[in-house]
């Protein structure tokens, strides 16, 4: 794709007076209520400048027709272009270098950008030990494909073997290309456990690396020989790290065949037995139903049930639902890991959902282990918006 077009801002939005402040604070989203006058023809992906009142510019981005106005890009009048992302993704690889990630010879599986976190709001870059998946969380960034490409071949040089890029378009329809390589998934390792991204057929990127701190921790805490259900397992990363721990059987449900099949793949790359691991395709809600074994760990870690603040009542119905069912399965002593990933969804409500569902099955807990996502996600300390992953390890009486 040729960016060169798209790169200078189209227009301009300029703000009303006095509601620059948060984004001199850093925070890079211009709500529609905070917009006095724009130029005329924007359309959704259009790249403007940002001016406060007095016609300062603040920064560029890219205009949207939600409430969410602009994301700002740069807080400072560039281009849109290659070297802007070189220079954020130099940066964001630093981070992952003094966090211990990139070279390390257990974990080779992780973000490499993390949208807002890391200063590029919609764009993720996940790290498959040699194969880079990007994901443009807006349509508006697809002409962008070009320059991100090869800004992150500059950056990661021929550490790069495989680029992916997964777009949705206008229409909501998501295409996933292969920009540079051929392969379509790769193995990598999560704290010595290896685990397969299926990057052209997966969910997201592929695999949910936001989740490697806490499945580290399932793994200290799985007793020896103990039992384990994993609820909303995906791929089961959850469930192999139960069995590194020691687990002698795991349940795993979910409701995607391709996600199970995934898994089985899961329990070859380490060598475990499907006999003590059996996978059951079905709608969590359903199986929870009808089971009526009890486990030492139960792992319940739903999708989004709120993509938006509008739905975030009916998921808090969702999570209590799930997390009661959820919680008479667990044993007498047993742990419960419960997560929630909806951004919408604050962690005082969760912590209150999950409160009342102890309250709906009569039974009592003490909280372990607070969770959030793996520091490879991080959150810009002005855009608090970036913390959507959070759980909570209870000991249940
Ligand atoms: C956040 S992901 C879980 C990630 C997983 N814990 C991991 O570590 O990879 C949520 C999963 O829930 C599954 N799912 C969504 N609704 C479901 C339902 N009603 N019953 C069963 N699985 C469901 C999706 O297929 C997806 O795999």
């Amino acid at each position: 794709v040729n960016s060169e077009q798209y790169q200078l801002p189209a227009g301009w939005v300029r703000l009303k007076s006095r509601r620059e402040v948060s984004v001199q604070r850093g925070h890079p989203w211009v709500f529609s209520g905070a917009i006095q006058a724009s130029s005329p023809g924007l359309v959704a992906g259009s790249v403007v400048r940002i001016e406060q009142n007095d016609g300062r510019c603040l920064g560029v981005g890219l205009y949207g027709t939600g409430s969410i106005a602009v994301k700002l890009l740069a807080f400072r009048d560039v281009p849109i272009d290659e070297a802007l992302f070189g220079e954020k993704f130099g940066r964001a690889l630093a981070v992952r270098r003094a966090l211990g990630l990139w070279g390390s010879p257990h974990t080779t599986g992780f973000r490499l950008v993390h949208a807002e976190g890391d200063g590029l709001p919609g764009v993720i870059v996940d790290w498959y030990a040699g194969a880079a998946v990007v994901q443009l969380q807006t349509e508006g960034l697809v002409p962008f494909t070009g320059a991100i490409a090869s800004a992150l071949r500059q950056v990661l040089g021929d550490r790069l073997q495989d680029l992916c890029v997964v777009s949705t378009d206008a229409a909501g329809v998501e295409h996933r290309t292969m920009v540079v390589g051929d392969r379509k998934s790769g193995d990598f390792m999560e704290n010595d456990a290896w685990y397969r991204a299926h990057w052209m057929t997966g969910q997201k990127t592929g695999f949910f690396l936001d989740q490697r701190e806490n499945r580290l921790a399932i793994r200290s805490l799985m007793p020896t020989s103990g039992t384990m259900l994993n609820l909303f397992c995906y791929t089961g990363g959850f469930s192999i790290a139960g069995l590194k721990g020691g687990a002698s059987r795991v349940v795993s449900v979910d409701s995607s065949e391709i996600a199970l099949e995934q898994f089985q793949e899961h329990l070859q790359l380490n060598g475990f037995s499907a006999n003590s691991a059996p996978a059951v395709r079905a709608d969590c809600f359903d199986y929870l139903d009808s089971d009526t074994d009890l486990y030492d760990v139960v792992v319940c870690d739903p999708p989004a049930f709120a993509k938006h603040q509008k739905a975030v009542d009916r998921a808090l119905r969702g999570y209590r639902r799930a997390n009661a069912a959820a919680l008479r399965r667990v044993k007498a002593g047993g742990l419960f890991a419960t997560f929630s990933c909806s951004q919408a969804v604050s962690i005082d409500a969760f912590r209150s959902v999950v409160q009342a569902a102890f309250d709906d099955v009569g039974r009592r807990g003490r909280i372990i282990k607070n969770c959030s996502q793996a520091p490879c996600h991080p959150v810009a300390i002005s855009h608090p918006e970036g913390e959507y992953l959070k759980g909570l390890c209870i000991i249940v009486d």
